[in-house]
């Protein structure tokens, strides 16, 4: 693998740009947004609530918010697709207005667990009626009286935090939540740059108070996305896996709260280093200089999956070709992510003849120290970093991997295949 490419905006950042610009009072420009089926999921859901969100270039966006509080009632269902982060942070929105709104989503989407948001959003006042277990289709019964909460998070998850920010924004006082583990932090990055007013502190017992105050002005703000750490990591593992490669990935964001599969991949010896380091749209960020060889297994601790919950799959990928064993602790949430990711690792493994164990919140991986066996048939199960993951695996391995439908990598990264391709890989249609 050898060249430079450019990472594609951050998915992350994208939905909250475009949901921020919309609660926003004036005209708020963006660029470098990722235009992947997710973030225009969120963009279609904001016009039905009555923003003017404009595409006015590759990557160019334009909005006209209608204020904290401002949207109005959406005449149809919403449908999010595969998005969790727009059913999730759209729930909080949502919930703050006075009407009824309808959620649904894709197969995948329908699946995921919804009561984590509903629980929090109820106890400020909103209501909620769904499928078993709070499954989309969703109705969200919203009000305008929302009681401030303090809440402490039962699951490390940035969506369910930012939900309740969100929330926050068209509720009277101060609302808190309490992380006890560190989620990615750009909702509250961002918030404070459209002006609100954003208190952090540690919390009781170890952790994060984070408390936003009601019904600020928010106002329109311009925006640069940078590129996403979650979709560099599959061009950054396809070179560290070939030895002999050197590539560069331009614009990655390295937030700390996102960076855990660079620190992992390092302590597993590989060659990566952060060039030109600087700061885009509030967000640090760099070019990564990668070089191939050179991987060794290692533990990597329970205490960095936030850090890092997007990128196990491509980690099982890049511990398959490692010298020794990865063993992954802490991967319960895997299991409620676009497929029961950890299930869908293992399998994935299997099918390419990589030995593995999988426990309840574990996985193990024994490592080939060079090329997998390969030749398998790997199931997507509507999840794109399942897709993106195995491809990489082929790369490595003695015999072509496939996987059953490369559809779902567009939900987050269009072009992909082009983008690997034009590095020296060979993805094509089977
Ligand atoms: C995201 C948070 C994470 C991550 C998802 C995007 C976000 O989900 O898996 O891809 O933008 O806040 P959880 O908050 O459920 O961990």
């Amino acid at each position: 693998m050898h060249g430079c490419v450019r990472a594609p905006g951050d998915k992350s950042v994208s939905h909250r740009a475009l949901m921020f610009g919309a609660l926003a009072l004036g005209e708020t420009n963006v660029s470098g947004l990722l235009e992947g089926e997710d973030v225009l999921a969120t963009a279609a859901a904001l016009r039905a609530l009555g923003a003017v969100v404009d595409h006015v270039g590759t990557g160019l966006w334009r909005i006209r918010g209608f204020g904290v509080g401002g949207g109005r009632e959406p005449d149809d269902v919403l449908n999010l697709g595969n998005s969790g982060t727009s059913a999730r942070l759209l729930s909080g929105i949502l919930a703050s207005h006075p009407f009824t709104s309808f959620m649904t989503g894709d197969a995948s989407l329908r699946s995921r667990p919804m009561q984590r948001v509903i629980e929090p959003l109820s106890r400020m006042g909103a209501h909620f009626q769904g499928r078993e277990g709070g499954r989309m289709p969703l109705a969200v019964i919203g009000t305008d009286e929302m009681v401030p909460i303090e809440y402490r998070l039962p699951v490390a998850s940035a969506q369910v935090k930012s939900a309740i920010l969100l929330a926050g924004l068209n509720t009277a006082g101060e609302t808190t939540v309490i992380e006890p583990e560190a989620t990615r932090d750009h909702t509250e990055r961002m918030l404070r740059h459209f002006g609100a007013e954003v208190r952090v502190s540690p919390a009781e017992g170890g952790g994060k108070r984070i408390m936003v105050v009601g019904w600020p002005e928010l106002k329109a703000r311009d925006i640069v996305v940078p590129g996403d750490p979650s979709s560099a990591a599959f061009a950054v593992v396809a070179a560290v896996i070939r030895p002999g490669s050197d590539v560069i990935v331009e614009n990655v964001g390295v937030n700390p709260l996102r960076a855990g599969l660079y620190q992992t991949l390092r302590e597993m010896g590989a060659d990566i280093a952060f060039d030109n380091p600087r700061e885009v749209g509030g967000e640090p960020v760099a070019d990564l200089r990668v070089k191939g060889g050179g991987l060794k297994g290692i533990e990597v601790p329970a205490d960095r999956a936030p850090t890092m919950i997007d990128e196990y799959p491509i980690l099982a990928v890049a511990a398959s070709c490692a010298e020794g064993t990865t063993r992954m602790l802490g991967l319960a949430e895997l299991r409620a992510k676009e497929s029961d990711r950890l299930s869908s690792v293992a399998a994935g493994l299997a099918a390419n003849g990589v030995r593995h164990e999988m426990g309840a919140d574990t996985l193990t991986v024994h490592g080939t120290g060079g090329a997998p066996e390969g030749g398998g048939l790997v199931k997507t199960h509507l999840d794109h970093r399942i897709a993106m993951s195995f491809l990489v695996l082929g790369l490595a391995a003695r015999e072509p991997v496939a996987v059953d439908d490369g559809s779902p990598i567009d939900t987050s990264f269009p072009g992909f295949a082009a983008l690997m391709n034009g590095l020296g890989a060979k993805i094509e249609p089977a």
